[in-house]
């Protein structure tokens, strides 16, 4: 079952205080992105991949492709204010396929066997994201003080990979750029749409690169994966 993917790399990286594009912060030699990207370079199912950058980071970019031979990047497209926009942006450069991914750049620790799982479910439902059970406590806080306990049962943090049907998320992102609608992910402008999205057991290990603590958790995840 074949997809493409969108891989947003466009964003400032606040949050990690790195001073560069934390996609390009190396891990093990390698920069973050590279990581990410091999993923999809060795997965069969993969036919291409459309990544979103920053202009003035393009080259840079387009020199690590070359170097580590990234050879399924279809094209490069530039990023826009919002990662809402930067993915737009890049799911406009996808041609000829049913499925999308829609995948950050900054997660570098995906599998392939949780990506055939996602477009398996997005072939049946249309939506499908990754998830995994909150571990803390969640309250609502507002002025240094608690307003509520949020129920933790039914409460999982949301990942990416997010599958799609091409017709869907593309019918999702058009209706929210109309409405001025921006969320924090995809799958939530196709809730918004009134359409289903299914989620799937995610992994703990498909971390989010955010803040500095992140690179020593990215550090150990590599770690466990060598001794393998
Ligand atoms: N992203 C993007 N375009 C934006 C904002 C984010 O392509 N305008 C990308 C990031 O590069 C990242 C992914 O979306 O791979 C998830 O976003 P996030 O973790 O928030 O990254 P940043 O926005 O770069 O970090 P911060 O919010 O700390 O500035
Ligand atoms: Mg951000």
């Amino acid at each position: 079952m074949l997809y493409q993917v969108v891989i947003p790399a466009a964003g400032q990286g606040k949050r990690m205080k790195a001073g560069i594009n934390k996609q390009l912060i190396k891990l093990r030699h390698q920069p973050v992105i590279i990581h990410t990207l091999k993923v999809f370079e060795q997965d069969d199912w993969c036919q291409g991949i459309v990544m979103v950058v920053n202009e003035a980071e393009r080259e840079q970019f387009q020199e690590l492709l070359e170097k580590f031979q990234i050879k399924k990047v279809l094209s490069i497209v530039s990023g826009g204010a919002e990662r809402q926009h930067s993915v737009y942006n890049g799911l406009k450069a996808v041609k000829e396929s049913d499925f999308v991914l829609i995948h950050d750049g900054a997660r570098p620790f995906i599998t392939i066997e949780k990506i055939h799982e996602l477009v398996k479910e997005a072939n049946e439902h249309g939506a499908a994201v990754p998830a995994v059970p909150m571990k803390d406590t969640v309250k609502r806080v507002s002025q240094g003080f608690v307003d509520e306990t949020v129920e933790r049962s039914s409460l999982w943090a949301i990942q990416t990979p997010q599958a799609f049907r091409v017709s869907l998320i593309l019918e999702a992102h058009e209706r929210a750029r109309q409405e001025g609608y921006v969320g924090t992910d995809d799958a939530s402008l196709v809730e918004r749409i009134g359409k289903k999205v299914k989620v799937i057991e995610g992994n703990y290990r498909n971390i989010k690169l955010t803040t500095p603590d992140d690179l020593l958790f990215a550090e150990a995840i590599l770690s466990v994966k060598e001794e393998r």
